[in-house]
């Protein structure tokens, strides 16, 4: 039995953004990045805003008591929504997130990824190590998992940056979404004592 984790602990502050679940009212942020080719490039298809409107039920779906899902990153100061940030289970030979692998009552069975995407306005200002640094936190203080798994396309350079820069370590290549990738990881462990030693 998982203890679902209170509304408030799920909304997750970071120097400059809030994260907080992500809800069907966020269609503009997910539009903003989900139909922008841009910003999908090393991702995934480009949507039109009516598909990106026919999957919010599902990509609002939370996992293990809320602990897995999506958050919608907003600015702390002015509200604005910058992006996403998500902790899912990573797909091996399928192409997308299988949302319903989240269930209120357990874990995927899947490794957890750490992702992110931001709309282009937001860019180049630190702000996906922000999130990735946060969610990986939560994860080691607020679940049960012992590791963090993560993979980008090969040419996406500012994405292995931040996964780097957040202490996940390079192992070399990854089956995830059915391909070969680029994968990282982080462990409880090292997670713990890259804390101890950044005190
Ligand atoms: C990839 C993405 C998340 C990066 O987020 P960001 O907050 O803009 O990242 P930053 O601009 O702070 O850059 C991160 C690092 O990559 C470097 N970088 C940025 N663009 C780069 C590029 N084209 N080539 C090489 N390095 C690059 C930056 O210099 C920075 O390096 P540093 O950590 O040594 O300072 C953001 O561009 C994005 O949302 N892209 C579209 C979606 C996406 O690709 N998501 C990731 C899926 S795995």
């Amino acid at each position: 039995m998982i203890t679902p984790l209170t509304a408030d602990a799920l909304v997750l502050d970071t120097p400059r953004l809030r994260l907080r679940p992500y809800s069907p009212l966020d269609i503009d942020i997910a539009c903003a990045v989900l139909c922008d080719p841009e910003v999908t490039k090393f991702v995934c298809d480009t949507a039109t805003p009516e598909a990106v409107a026919k999957i919010m039920l599902q990509i609002t779906r939370r996992g293990a008591g809320g602990r897995v899902g999506m958050w919608c990153a907003e600015l702390r100061d002015t509200g604005e929504k910058v992006g996403d940030g998500v902790l899912t289970p990573i797909p091996v030979e399928g192409t997308e997130t299988d949302w319903a692998k989240l269930v209120p009552e357990a874990y995927p069975d899947d490794p957890i990824e750490v992702g992110y995407m931001l709309k282009r306005s937001a860019w180049g200002q630190g702000y996906a190590t922000e999130i990735c640094a946060r969610l990986l936190r939560f994860a080691f203080e607020a679940t049960t998992l012992d590791q963090v798994v993560a993979c980008t396309d090969p040419d996406n350079a500012a994405s292995q940056r931040v996964l780097l820069r957040c202490g996940m370590r390079d192992c070399g290549t990854g089956r995830a979404y059915a391909e070969e990738l680029p994968w990282f990881e982080i462990t409880r462990a090292e997670w713990c004592a890259a804390q101890a030693s950044n005190q």
